[in-house]
């Protein structure tokens, strides 16, 4: 494979990754492992391709990592994810943290359980004052409720006669003060958006990938933004 990192130009690399985290059954299946053993490779993935964003500069990363559609899976996996995330949060997220990343969420609280909900609450207390790079984690998300949320957030301060507009949906949504989005990133070879950042994704540009999220590694990450810089966008100008 080329070395894409080498290709990359520094001065347009994207302000703003997201990444749907997709394929983690199927790279269980195909090992004869168990669906929980995918998810658990997948979440190893997390810190190498942060890194990879630090390095370039990249300032905030969106992960897509339980969607509220996925409350339809199996018991058994629900619970299982809910206990990776657990670990995740009392391992792997302290090393980042001392990388200076700021976590912030992006999802709905109602259903989370009360320990996750206050291992996020506490992690993005600690990490506010940092400044190396966002890693908002899309735990319960769904781009239609964050917009339905935002709205509702918005309307219970309304003044009489008030307008709605697309700055104020901004800032009542998840991603307040984060960077516009340019670029997403699908695994696993699905040419879907499953509800992911309906609102952010306007203008973004997508790159799907046949990797699997467990296989996914930096250079697939380059390869991406490699893919991303070919583009030309043009915002509906010539
Ligand atoms: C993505 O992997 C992780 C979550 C949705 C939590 P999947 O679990 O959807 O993996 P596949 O799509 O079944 O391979
Ligand atoms: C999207 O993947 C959600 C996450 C990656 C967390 P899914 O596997 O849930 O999406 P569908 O069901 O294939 O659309
Ligand atoms: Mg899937």
């Amino acid at each position: 494979m080329k070395d894409y990192k080498k290709e990359l130009d520094a001065s347009r690399i994207p302000g703003h990754i997201g990444i749907i985290m997709d394929g983690n059954g199927r790279w269980a299946e195909t090992r004869s492992k168990s669906r929980g053993d995918g998810h658990k490779h997948g979440s190893e993935i997390i810190e190498p391709v942060m890194d990879a964003c630090i390095e370039l500069g990249v300032k905030a990363v969106s992960l897509y990592a339980f969607s509220m559609e996925n409350w339809s899976r199996p018991k058994a996996e629900i619970s299982g994810l809910w206990n990776l995330f657990e670990y995740f949060f009392n391992t792997k997220l302290d090393i980042l943290v001392g990388k200076g990343i700021r976590v912030v969420h992006s999802g709905s609280l109602k259903r989370l359980p009360p320990k996750i909900k206050r291992l996020l609450a506490d992690v993005v207390k600690k990490t506010a004052g940092n400044k190396k790079i966002f890693l908002n984690l899309c735990i319960n998300y769904g781009g239609r409720q964050e917009i339905v949320d935002g709205v509702n957030n918005w309307l219970e301060r309304r003044k009489d006669g008030e307008m709605f507009t697309m700055k104020k949906m901004e800032k009542h949504l998840y991603t307040a003060g984060l960077p516009e989005t340019d670029l997403i990133i699908r695994t696993s070879g699905e040419y879907r958006i499953s509800n992911f950042m309906l609102w952010q994704l306007a203008y973004a540009e997508l790159v799907f990938t046949d990797i699997l999220w467990p296989d996914f590694a930096a250079r697939d990450l380059y390869k991406a933004i490699y893919d991303y810089q070919q583009r030309e966008r043009r915002f509906g100008n010539i």
